[in-house]
């Protein structure tokens, strides 16, 4: 799960390359390097760390590549071998006339490794896509065409991967190639980019062609070539790309992560554009294919995803059932992969993704696909490898997410949810029409009940700071707010590394409550509702045992003031809505404290945005 950028054409390449690399920051952060085309030879530049340590590495270079216009980046999130210089990407072959950058999982790289060993290969790393660049260079001697040594290593080359080439015989030409990882081609005059994702070409160009797995394009100044394995020509379909430059800023932020939690109140009314307009009419999805009859026939729903996109699916499930009145099953996609799921004809299938990219998720999809399911899409991707699989799609309009912790593409997740269930219930006949208008009218006020919680965030601020010191951190709640506890915790490991955990409140006495004493927080999700007495006794139990209270709640109950230490309060809301009102304050608890931590909030470390390797 790493990021690639190639450019071809007339300009010099290698601050095309470095800001490319930085819009994908997001997909790894470990190493980074980049190749170009010098006026007598290739060069490889590489640097460990963040992309500012590869900058610096370049600084003093500028004479040797001020003139270069070809050149191919690579940031990495390591798989095979620690992240380290000899690992860093490009890798070349034993002369070092070719380069190579690469996005994915080579399956049988040791297989080709000891191949390629054994004819005199010599591998100075332990990455699995070091054996990509001996076995093309090997088919280059063969056949002297770069694009042609790609695509007859392809036939040998097992797993996803997306690859940029170059060769220091071919000076104007980049070969490029894809299968199960992103790859796309930017257009502009006289030149082309590729790229693992639009960011990383969007200033540039928005004209685009998204590769297609097992496709090979030759990119030079003037002409852009792509055959399919089998050697046919394909004719490319050039799209318009929908994202704006401008959405990669930070717009005076201290990070991406806090503007990101700021742009809720706006995803929310996004979402709704076009698809609610007033609580007295019908929901319109119109990418959704479920119709009475398909509802009628259907045996179950399996939602899958991964990390925060799980929290999202877990409270769908509630919506649902609660709804609709459908049995639904959640699971991880890492597992639904791996074993037999009762999956046919009759099983809708909804896959979640920010990205539309994630490794398992997308299997999960092809997987239930095959077996005859419907597949619906939810996703902040809709030019995503998922939403290309799709029967229905429901693109959350969320906009570019930068921070690598999920926080408006989630809130966006649930609404497409929100807005799922009511669908389905208005087809399904299955909830009363007072009931469904006063269901809408909440979800329109949803906005102006998030701006007044970040309106108050200095109080969170405050609650925050008293909790930077902890070793651990239990967020506890009930029904439809135990997937807010989990991501609440999520939130926290993700950015501040402290051990947190999100309990179902009546599971703290069947083991949790053994760890609490006076240095455990306890932060309880008390929204008003049908479980709310129970969590208060859940609360008054963990109180007992001297743990340190928060409280997250919409009640005005004085008698919370004896409970707990520290109260954030929100505005009131429908029991079923409050997953979207609770989340926000934790959101930022969250970001708080990694901030006074200091922490590298918009890239902690070990994780990436789009997890593109199983
Ligand atoms: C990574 C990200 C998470 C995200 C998960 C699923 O782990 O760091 O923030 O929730 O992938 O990603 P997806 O794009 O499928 O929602």
């Amino acid at each position: 799960m790493c990021g690639i950028v190639g450019y071809v054409g007339n300009k010099s390449v290698v601050d095309i390359l470095i800001d490319g690399l930085e819009q994908l920051e997001y997909r790894g952060y470990d190493s980074s390097g980049i190749a170009v085309m010098c006026d007598t030879e290739i060069k490889v530049y590489k640097a460990i760390g963040k992309l500012k340590n590869l900058r610096e590495e370049l600084c003093g270079h500028e004479k040797e590549f001020s003139s270069t216009t070809m050149g191919i980046g690579h940031i990495r999130w390591a798989t095979h071998g620690a992240p380290t210089l000899l690992n860093a990407h490009p890798h070349t072959c034993n002369c070092g006339n070719l380069v190579v950058v690469h996005n994915g999982i080579i399956e049988n790289y040791k297989e080709l490794r000891e191949d390629l060993a054994k004819s005199g290969c010599v591998f100075k790393s332990q990455t699995d896509t070091e054996a990509v660049a001996h076995l093309v260079a090997r088919k280059y001697a063969q056949c002297k065409d770069l694009k042609e040594a790609v695509r007859l290593a392809s036939y040998e080359i097992e797993g996803a991967y997306a690859l940029c080439v170059m060769h220091n015989e071919c000076k104007n030409t980049l070969v490029i190639t894809k299968r199960n990882a992103p790859l796309l081609i930017g257009i502009g005059d006289n030149e082309f980019y590729a790229a693992s994702d639009v960011p990383a070409i969007i200033k540039h160009t928005n004209k685009a062609v998204y590769l297609e797995d097992n496709q090979i394009a030759e990119l030079t100044p003037e002409s852009m070539e792509i055959v399919d394995i089998e050697n046919n020509k394909i004719n490319p379909k050039i799209e318009i790309l929908p994202w704006e430059p401008v959405a990669l800023s930070k717009m005076g932020y201290k990070h991406f992560m806090l503007k990101e939690i700021h742009e809720q109140p706006d995803v929310i009314r996004n979402i709704l554009v076009g698809r609610l307009h007033a609580p007295d009419e019908h929901v319109v999805l119109n990418e959704v294919k479920l119709n009475h009859e398909t509802l009628t026939h259907l045996e179950r729903i399996q939602i899958i995803a991964c990390g925060t996109s799980l929290h999202a699916a877990m409270i769908g499930k509630y919506l649902i059932e609660s709804f609709c009145g459908i049995s639904v099953d959640v699971e991880a996609s890492s597992e639904y992969i791996y074993r037999k799921t009762v999956t046919n004809e009759r099983t809708l299938v909804i896959g979640v993704s920010q990205s539309g990219e994630t490794a398992d998720t997308l299997t999960a999809i092809k997987q239930a696909k095959a077996k005859g399911a419907h597949i619906l899409i939810v996703t902040n991707r809709p030019d995503s490898a998922m939403a290309r699989e799709a029967d229905s799609l429901i693109p959350v309009n969320a906009g570019i997410e930068v921070s690598v912790a999920a926080t408006k593409s989630y809130i966006a997740q649930l609404m497409a949810f929100y807005l799922l269930a009511l669908y389905m219930s208005e087809i399904k006949d299955s909830i009363a029409p007072s009931t469904l208008t006063s269901l809408k009218t909440e979800l329109m006020l949803l906005p102006q009940k998030i701006e007044q919680i970040l309106s108050q965030k200095d109080n969170i601020q405050n609650v925050a700071r008293n909790y930077a010191n902890t070793k651990d951190f239990i967020f506890i709640a009930r029904g439809i707010n135990y997937p807010t506890a989990l991501e609440g915790a999520l939130k926290l490991k993700e950015i501040s590394y402290i051990n947190a955990t999100g309990y179902p409140a009546g599971e703290l006495k069947h083991g949790p409550i053994a760890m609490l004493d006076e240095t455990m927080p306890v932060l309880s999700i008390l929204m008003n509702g049908s479980v709310y007495e129970k969590l208060l006794s859940n609360s008054e139990e963990a109180k007992a045992r001297n743990a340190r209270m928060i409280a997250l709640t919409n009640s005005r109950d004085e008698k919370l003031n004896y409970l707990f230490e520290h109260i954030i309060k929100v505005p009131d809301v429908q029991e079923l809505f409050s997953p979207i009102i609770a989340i926000v304050p934790l959101q930022l608890l969250a970001y708080y404290i990694a901030e006074f931590l200091g922490k590298d909030v918009d890239q902690p470390r070990n994780l990436a945005k789009s997890v593109t390797v199983e």
